[in-house]
C-alpha cells in the first residue's frame, strides 16, 4: 500500500481488523520498523484525537515526528494549475509537496472540507494534490469527505464489542450548534457495507449523505424505529449535503437520550469526539456503563499504527 486515501485502500478488512487487535495486545512489537524514517503531520484543522494517536502509533514504530499546524503557521497554498499567483496564496502545492516529501518518508494531513462549494470539497483538492506531487505516502488524516482512520477504528472497536457475528449497527444524525463535514459519517457508511452488519442510517428529511456514499444502506427517518434491536448506536452530526453545507432546522428532538437507547438490544454508544454533551447526548448515555467512546479513541492508536506499518514495510 502506498497511500492510505480512504477504506478503499483497505485489500482485506477482516486481516486488517485482526492484525489490529493482536497489534493491540503487543504495540511495541515493531519498534525498530520505523528507525531513522520520520513522518510529518501537516493540520489545516484542530485535533486532538488524531494528532496524538498518530504520533504514538509513529513512536509505537520507532519513527521521527514532526508536526506542523500549517492553518496557522504555513504559507497559503495555490492548487491551481497555471494560476497567475498575484493574490492571497504564497506558495503553490507543487513546491509545498516536494519539499515536504525530501524531510520525510511518509506524510499525513488533515484538511476538512470547508462546506462553501460542494464540488470543490467533494474533489478533494487538498490531499489529493498532495498525493498528487509528494514523492512518498500520503495518509488522509481526515479530509474534505473521508476520515478513514476513524472508520478503521470504529470497525475494530465493533468487533472487539459484538455479540453476534452480524450486529445490527445504526448511525444516527444528532444535532449541533455548528455546520459540519460529512466526512466521518461518509467513512463510516462505506466502512459498515465492507462489515457483516445490519446497517441502517437514520437521520431527519433533508441530511440524506451523498447516494455515491450510501448506496442501497437502508435510510429510516423515524430516530425511534430505526433503534429498536439495535446493538451499536453510531452517533454523528452532520450538515446537508444536497442543501450544501447547511443545518437546515437543527432539531433538538433527535438527541441521544436514556429513553431512546432503552429501545435498543442493550447497545453500545458510539461517537468518534469531540461530542457537545447534551446537545448531541445526554450525559446519562455517554457516562454509561454502554458508552465505549473512550475506548474507541483508543483504538485510534491501533488504527493508525497498522496503516503505518504496511506502509513501511511497503517502503
Ligand atoms: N475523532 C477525531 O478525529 O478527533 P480529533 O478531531 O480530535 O482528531
Amino acid at each position: 500500500m502506498k497511500n492510505y486515501f480512504s477504506i478503499q485502500d483497505i485489500d482485506s478488512l477482516s486481516d486488517w481488523v485482526y492484525e489490529a487487535i493482536e497489534m493491540k495486545k503487543n504495540p511495541l512489537l515493531d519498534k525498530t520498523l520505523g528507525q531513522d524514517k520520520t513522518i510529518g503531520l501537516l493540520f489545516f484543522n484542530p485535533s486532538l484525537r488524531t494528532r496524538l494517536s498518530t504520533q504514538k502509533a509513529a513512536l509505537n514504530l520507532g519513527m521521527n515526528v514532526i508536526v506542523m499546524n500549517f492553518a496557522g503557521e504555513g504559507w497559503s497554498l495555490e492548487y491551481g494549475d497555471g494560476t497567475v499567483m498575484d493574490q492571497g496564496h504564497s506558495e503553490h502545492v507543487k513546491e509545498a509537496a516536494q519539499v515536504v516529501s525530501q524531510y520525510c518518508d511518509v506524510l499525513a494531513i488533515r484538511a476538512f472540507a470547508k462546506l462553501e462549494n460542494r464540488e470543490e470539497d467533494y474533489s478533494e483538492k487538498v490531499v489529493k494534490n498532495f498525493i498528487r506531487y509528494a514523492t512518498i505516502p500520503v495518509v488522509n488524516m481526515e479530509s474534505a469527505t473521508g476520515h478513514p482512520l476513524q472508520a478503521l477504528t470504529d470497525a475494530i472497536t465493533i468487533a472487539e464489542h459484538k455479540k453476534t457475528d452480524k450486529p445490527k449497527v445504526v448511525l444516527s444524525w444528532a444535532p449541533h450548534p455548528k455546520a459540519l463535514p460529512q466526512a466521518v459519517a461518509n467513512s463510516f457508511v462505506e466502512m459498515m457495507q465492507r462489515m457483516d452488519a445490519h446497517f441502517v442510517i437514520t437521520h431527519p428529511v433533508g441530511f440524506e449523505l451523498a447516494n455515491q456514499i450510501t448506496k442501497e444502506v437502508p435510510i429510516d427517518y423515524n430516530q425511534k424505529n430505526a433503534f429498536r434491536d439495535a446493538d451499536f448506536i453510531y452517533v454523528k452530526n452532520w450538515s446537508a449535503y444536497h442543501e450544501y453545507g447547511k443545518t437546515l432546522q437543527n432539531d433538538f428532538t433527535w438527541k441521544i437520550t436514556e429513553e431512546k437507547m432503552k429501545l435498543t438490544n442493550d447497545a453500545k454508544f458510539m461517537h468518534c469526539l469531540p461530542v457537545r454533551r447534551n446537545v448531541v447526548v445526554d450525559d446519562a448515555v455517554i457516562d454509561s456503563k454502554n458508552s465505549i467512546v473512550i475506548e474507541q479513541a483508543n483504538n485510534r492508536t491501533y488504527a493508525a499504527q497498522l496503516v503505518l506499518k504496511k506502509i513501511l514495510k511497503n517502503k
